[in-house]
């Protein structure tokens, strides 16, 4: 399946990241992205926790806090490939699953409506610039966002960006991408 062996392609090339350069890349994408109205606009921002391939975003969910947003990250549950949304103020709330996931812990966080979310960082491996992407292939964001109605943006790095890549019924665009370079307002979504 070419999804898988793009996802593949690009995860190599994303553990190839100097330290150095994830850093600086990590730091440009967050500055910008402090400077969109959807950051600005928004009072709760659903986010991940990054893990070591993903623009780091514990220092995002920082100044979130910093700025007084209410952040949110997700839960997943694996059986049904669903997820919900709980609320954070500290990293203390958040516990690890497996691997190197981390998650809400559901004993000291309160759950928040999708209704109650004005932003959600859609996480992501591949993007392509109209705003399609190749997730980690358990397909929980295009299930969450089908009945989602608030802003959508993803944060990559720009090795993350392909011209083209296969692209399901159920796949759904993100409004914006941000990259250490450039920033795209994706045609799909006003
Ligand atoms: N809205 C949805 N409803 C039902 N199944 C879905 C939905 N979105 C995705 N899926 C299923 O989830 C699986 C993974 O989706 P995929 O888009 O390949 O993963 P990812 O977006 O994580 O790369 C697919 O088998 C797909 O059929
Ligand atoms: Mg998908």
């Amino acid at each position: 399946m070419r999804k898988k062996l793009l996802r593949n392609d690009h995860l190599v090339k994303l553990k190839e990241m100097s330290d150095e350069e994830y850093k600086d890349k990590s730091y440009r994408i967050r500055k910008r992205f402090f400077d969109t109205a959807e950051f600005k606009e928004a009072e709760t921002i659903a986010i991940t926790v990054s893990r070591s391939t993903e623009v780091d975003t514990r220092t995002i969910i920082e100044a979130c806090w910093e700025a007084g947003k209410n952040v949110v990250v997700p839960k997943c549950n694996t059986k049904d490939k669903t997820m919900i949304f709980r609320s954070i103020d500290s990293f203390e709330q958040l516990e690890t699953v497996y691997l190197d996931l981390q998650e809400p812990n559901p004993l000291t966080t309160e759950c928040v409506r999708k209704k109650d979310i004005d932003l959600v960082i859609v996480p992501g491996v591949v993007f392509t610039l109209d705003g399609y992407r190749i997730g980690y292939g358990g397909g929980y964001y295009d299930r969450y966002l089908d009945t989602f109605s608030g802003s959508t943006l993803s944060l990559a790095f720009e090795l993350q960006l392909a011209e083209e890549i296969p692209i399901e019924e159920h796949d759904l665009p993100v409004g914006k991408i941000i990259t250490e370079e450039r920033e795209f307002q994706c045609s799909n979504q006003v």
